[in-house]
């Protein structure tokens, strides 16, 4: 059984994310983690994975990806922008999907804020899915958090590759994911 994991991420974050998220998976599946930019055959994966940043309340688009490479060049933030920051991302990867993947799973970062302030990109994967595709998730959405100054918090790549390992149970055993 293979999984793949596509992500969307602009400073880094979020592939970060969807290694750990990949690692956890590996203990059950064979996976690949990917860019959704670098483009992939679903049909060959039994489980999808995916991914993206919170931007104003949901998904990246182009005018906050211009946005995200405005703070990175303010030095004063310390941010690096990834080198598919500006090819289409998750957003644009759901739009050409015309059938959801058999099996899916939504995840996303946003900053640690309550969730009614933040916004949560994977509620946008969700709502695409489930209400243009008509599929249901595999297990419950998961969101991992970043400081106001864009840094993972402390224990977030644990509950990512716990969150992986809990997906890939569900997937070979047919068992709810947490
Ligand atoms: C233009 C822009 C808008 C953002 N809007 C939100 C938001 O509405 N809610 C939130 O929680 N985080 C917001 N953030 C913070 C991002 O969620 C955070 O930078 C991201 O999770 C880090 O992931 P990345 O390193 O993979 O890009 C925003 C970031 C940018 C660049």
């Amino acid at each position: 059984m293979t999984a793949i994991v596509l992500y969307e991420s602009m400073f880094g974050n979020t592939r970060e994310i969807a290694r750990a998220i990949g690692d956890g998976l590996s203990d059950f599946v064979d996976v690949q983690v990917k860019p959704v930019s670098a483009g992939a055959e679903l049909a060959d994966h039994e489980l999808v994975v995916v991914g993206a940043p919170t931007h104003a309340h949901t998904l990246p688009q182009p005018s906050s990806r211009e946005d995200a490479a405005k703070w990175a060049a303010d030095p004063e933030q310390h941010l690096v922008l990834e080198p598919d920051a500006f090819k289409p991302g998750v957003r644009e990867w759901l739009e050409s999907l015309s059938t959801a993947p058999t099996a899916w799973a939504a995840f996303g970062t946003r900053v640690d804020i309550p969730r009614i302030f933040a916004g949560d990109a994977s509620a946008g994967i969700e709502r695409r899915m489930r209400h243009q595709l008509h599929s249901r998730p595999v297990a419950e959405s998961a969101c991992f958090l970043v400081t106001t100054k864009n840094a993972l918090v402390d224990g977030e790549l644990d509950r990512a590759r716990e969150w992986g390992r809990s997906l890939g149970q569900a997937v070979t055993t047919r068992q709810p994911a947490r």
